[in-house]
């Protein structure tokens, strides 16, 4: 039998601010104050495990430099995509940190936690091709992104490449849920608005990707 107090007190999921082709958009959920306790998190995690610039299965080196927390790392190269138990460096990624997770609490609901926190820092003129996340083995877990720093032109598509496409400015404090039937949808990041922001230190944009590897 379900304790009616226990759901009452349970917290409630926030209201996505916009639903753009199925994808929510929390405005502003992450506060100024946890954007800077985050950036913190990241700088730690950062130095653990550097950034570096992945290079495209046909051989290009991608605009945006990348690392990851959890049990697995996102990794490019001629290979192709796919999920990384070590840093290329031979190090284990670092843990996810509490804060990040919190965010994936509170807006997907779920138990289960991800097992990858991508983090990509776009400087300016860094932009990131239509594609879709599916390197993930079950695709009814969302993704949730997380923007901090500089203003992201962020276009959504569909579930198959080309048609139509909507675009949203990102900013900081931004979270972002892809799932259900948005679970799919090509997504991509057209360009940043560089120096808009003064949460990181020499400017810039980071997102973090949360996901459910396997
Ligand atoms: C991504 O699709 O991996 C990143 C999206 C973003 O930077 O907002
Ligand atoms: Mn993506």
């Amino acid at each position: 039998m379900k304790d009616p107090v226990a759901q009452e007190t349970a917290p409630e999921r926030p209201r996505p601010a916009l639903v753009l082709r199925g994808v929510e958009v929390f405005d502003g959920l992450v506060a100024p104050a946890e954007q800077a306790a985050l950036v913190e998190d990241l700088r730690a995690l950062i130095g653990a495990a550097p950034l570096f610039s992945p290079m495209t299965p046909d051989g290009r080196p991608m605009r945006v430099r990348m690392t990851s927390a959890g049990r697995y790392g996102w990794y490019s190269d001629r290979r192709g995509y796919r999920y990384a138990p070590k840093h290329p460096s031979g190090g284990d990624w670092p843990p996810i940190p509490a804060r990040v997770l919190a965010v994936w609490r509170q807006v997907t609901g779920l138990a289960r936690d991800p097992d990858c926190c991508l983090v990509n820092f776009y400087g300016e003129g860094a932009k990131m091709g239509m594609h879709q996340d599916r390197d993930e083995a079950d695709f009814s877990y969302p993704v949730v992104s997380i923007s901090l720093g500089d203003d992201a032109l962020f276009r959504i598509g569909n579930p198959t490449r080309g048609g139509a496409t909507e675009s949203v400015w990102l900013r900081s404090g931004d979270v972002l849920v892809m799932g259900g039937a948005a679970r799919l949808v090509y997504h991509g990041v057209d360009r940043i608005r560089p120096g808009i922001s003064a949460l990181l230190a020499r400017g810039g944009r980071i997102n973090l990707t949360l996901r459910v590897v396997d």
